[in-house]
């Protein structure tokens, strides 16, 4: 062992040198865990590196300076941006991995706007940057608010610093409120020129650019961001008070100029017209053939400029040009219907299995996970993959032992693609996977159809309980600031919570948390705050918080604006009962089907569970579903549509009556207002009129909601 590792022979010049070099290094690793959710080594390794820190401290007392990783919880520096809440959310993309993907991405469009199959689909593309996106908003032509993206919702305050890359000002003539978006990034030769910096100064270096775009950008200090030399291209816009152009184009042309914004000069508007000139025959081509022809083109030219290019692109970027269009495509759940993300293939490596470790979710299902000799896959260092569940395992034929090939793909978890089965060890044996729960001892089963296997120890299984803890708390949920995984854990552990409650009543413990290692008056401080904050939370946050099965934040949202107030959905969730009228209002909700209904029921017949959400009632401020467009004459209106429509195609009815603020149900009852009926409607009419429901045809429709 070389003295380093040991504390024997260590002199104190030695024990600052690595004390430097470790704060250092633990510092990164926070940042990466708390702030950006993108750990690089595991708990356990975190652990070690966190326990020497401690080990010298102890041996060198004058090492513990306030700012030591041991006196602070978290990346507390980050709880200082203030918030800013987007007026047009930032979106994100769903992803496409392939032809076929990007195939019924297009049809998809043409079916949802019922397009003929000659009319064009022209196509504004893209590189994806990666990097981190930004929102800049300026009003009468001054920077007024820059922010991050955060939750899409609301992210941070980071005017000063965006201040130092974009333009302050632009021209007088811009709208009176023009908010640009797009994404900073670090070229890559600012990239190694900062790393080498900061080897010479003993600092981690960044792994990639894109976490050193991040750390930059989110700095308290925005001298340190303008000395990072960031470069960011402009890609769309949020709020804007006045219209500028009728394609997504023409938009970013204008923009451009407005501001003499930077934007990558790499994106192509894809149209029969510009294609000619590269291929005579694409005339003869149908327009879904033609849309997928350029794409593809484009993407194959960028992806083999990709390596030649200053800065990381991680795949391409679709966006239907036409505004009028992408308005009534919309957005499904947090990303648009009209654009796509096409990612690039994945990056791969090889390594070690050292051990399988079984994970229990917050809902019991137990998932295995390859724990790996650390090995950097494309500018990342891995140190777990999924193994995903116990067929998965079997198919593989994965063992402890074994040489494997991982992959990552964008931001999905790193996998297991492949075993090197001539690398075997001769003694390795396939691995069986449990038929017990690794927590609580209690049987582990499968349900039929389901590929987990599931402990059934419900609410007996600690590791469930703290999985739905973590949940609770996590960012998209209630989103508590200095209370992450580590924390839960922790505080679990030494019985200062043992429910959503609990959290509630921890400054009732106030004195017990400061004297405990890692914590101060400032940290306590911040934490208490920050739980009171979330005290204040919307109702689809709320539902989707509680960690039920199978309800996700899209199903939470659906929740949260049929029954409007917590007290409108407790109250049903309480009745629910298979086959009684509560538990056919929530049948009928469009989108939510019998699997949802009965994950509802099952989790509320629970005793502990619906006296846990009974407490939190009373505990917290849980703010109505936003009532969308209220001034809509449908707003809070349950309707229902039958029959073939003309002017919309199904799908764009139901998704514009939600943007109004109606409910969309699937069946015809007495709860019902209106029942649009198309050609051909059957029993769904017969039915509105025997319980003389309002029938409109689809012009009256129409007209209502244009009226
Ligand atoms: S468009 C609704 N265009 O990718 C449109 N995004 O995976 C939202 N990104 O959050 C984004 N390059 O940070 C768009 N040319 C590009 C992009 C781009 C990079 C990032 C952006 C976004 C993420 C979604």
């Amino acid at each position: 062992m070389s003295p380093k590792h040991s504390l024997f022979d260590l002199n104190a010049e030695d024990a600052k040198q690595e004390w430097k070099k470790l704060a250092a290094e633990i510092r990164h690793h926070n940042k990466l865990y708390y702030q950006k959710d993108a750990p690089e080594i595991s708990d356990a390794d975190y652990d070690k590196l966190f326990r020497r820190l401690q080990e010298l401290e102890k041996q060198f007392p004058d090492l513990q300076t306030p700012d030591s990783p041991t006196q602070q919880v978290g990346a507390a520096p980050l709880e200082t941006f203030a918030k800013v809440k987007h007026k047009v959310p930032m979106l994100s993309l769903n992803n496409a991995f392939s032809e076929k993907d990007v195939r019924d991405f297009v049809e998809r469009i043409q079916r949802y706007l019922g397009l003929s199959l000659e009319e064009e689909i022209e196509i504004f593309a893209e590189p994806k940057m990666d990097g981190l996106s930004f929102s800049a908003r300026y009003v009468n032509g001054v920077l007024e608010h820059g922010a991050t993206r955060g939750d899409g919702t609301i992210g941070e305050d980071i005017t000063l610093n965006l201040a130092t890359i974009l333009p302050v000002n632009i021209s007088k003539n811009s709208p009176h409120i023009l908010e640009i978006r797009g994404e900073v990034y670090l070229t890559h030769d600012r990239f190694h020129k900062l790393n080498s910096e900061r080897e010479e100064q003993g600092e981690p270096v960044f792994a990639n650019p894109r976490n050193a775009a991040a750390g930059s950008l989110r700095q308290l200090d925005s001298e340190i961001t303008k000395s990072r030399k960031l470069s960011y291209y402009i890609f769309g816009w949020g709020e804007v008070s006045e219209p500028l152009a009728g394609t997504h184009a023409e938009f970013l042309d204008r923009v451009i100029k407005l501001g003499n914004f930077q934007f990558n000069r790499n994106n192509f508007l894809l149209n029969r017209k510009t294609f000619k000139k590269f291929d005579n025959h694409i005339d003869q081509k149908s327009a879904l053939d033609c849309a997928v022809f350029m794409i593809m083109d484009f993407y194959n030219n960028v992806y083999g400029q990709r390596s030649t290019l200053p800065y990381d692109i991680d795949g391409t970027v679709y966006k239907v040009n036409r505004l009028d269009w992408q308005e009534r495509l919309g957005t499904v759940g947090r990303a648009p219907r009209w654009a796509i993300a096409h990612k690039f293939p994945a990056e791969q490596a090889r390594t070690i299995i050292e051990a399988i470790d079984i994970q229990v979710g917050r809902t019991g299902s137990l998932t295995p996970v390859a724990r790996l000799k650390p090995v950097n896959v494309g500018g990342v260092m891995v140190s777990n993959a999924t193994l995903h569940n116990e067929d998965e395992i079997a198919r593989k034929d994965v063992r402890v032992g074994d040489t494997v090939v991982v992959q990552r793909a964008g931001d999905v978890i790193p996998q297991v693609v492949e075993v090197d089965v001539s690398k075997r060890p001769s003694h390795s044996h396939a691995y069986t996977f449990p038929d017990h729960c690794p927590v609580c001892g209690s049987l582990a089963v499968r349900e039929e159809g389901e590929v987990a296997k599931r402990c059934t120890g419900g609410l007996l299984c600690e590791a469930q309980l703290v999985e739905r803890l973590k949940h609770f708390v996590s960012r998209n949920a209630l989103n508590i600031d200095g209370l992450g995984e580590k924390q839960i854990e922790a505080f679990w552990k030494d019985g200062l919570i043992k429910d959503a409650v609990g959290i509630f009543h921890l400054h009732e413990k106030a004195g017990e948390i400061e004297q405990r290692e890692g914590w101060g008056k400032k940290s306590l401080d911040n934490l208490l705050t920050a739980i009171e904050k979330a005290k204040d939370v919307q109702l689809e946050k709320f539902i989707f918080a509680l960690g039920i099965r199978h309800i996700g934040e899209i199903t939470a949202k659906l929740l949260a604006r049929h029954y409007g107030s917590y007290h409108a959905w407790a109250d049903a969730m309480h009745k629910l009962h298979e086959g009684n009228e509560a538990y056919g209002e929530l049948d009928n909700i469009d989108g939510i089907g019998e699997t949802v209904a009965h994950a509802l029921a099952d989790f509320f017949r629970e005793p502990h569970n619906s006296h846990i959400v009974t407490s939190l009632g009373k505990l917290l401020r849980i703010r109505d579903a936003e009532a969308v467009a209220s001034d809509s004459p449908v707003a809070g209106k349950t309707v229902v549509f039958t029959g073939t429509l003309v002017k919309l195609t199904r799908s764009e009815a139901k998704a514009r009556a939600e943007a109004l603020g109606a409910k969309v149900a699937s069946s015809v009852s007495a709860k019902t207002d209106y029942v649009i009926a198309g050609d051909d409607a059957g029993s769904k009419l017969a039915k509105a009129k025997e319980l003389g429901v309002r029938i409109l045809n689809e012009d009256e429709w129409i007209a209502m909601i244009s009226g």
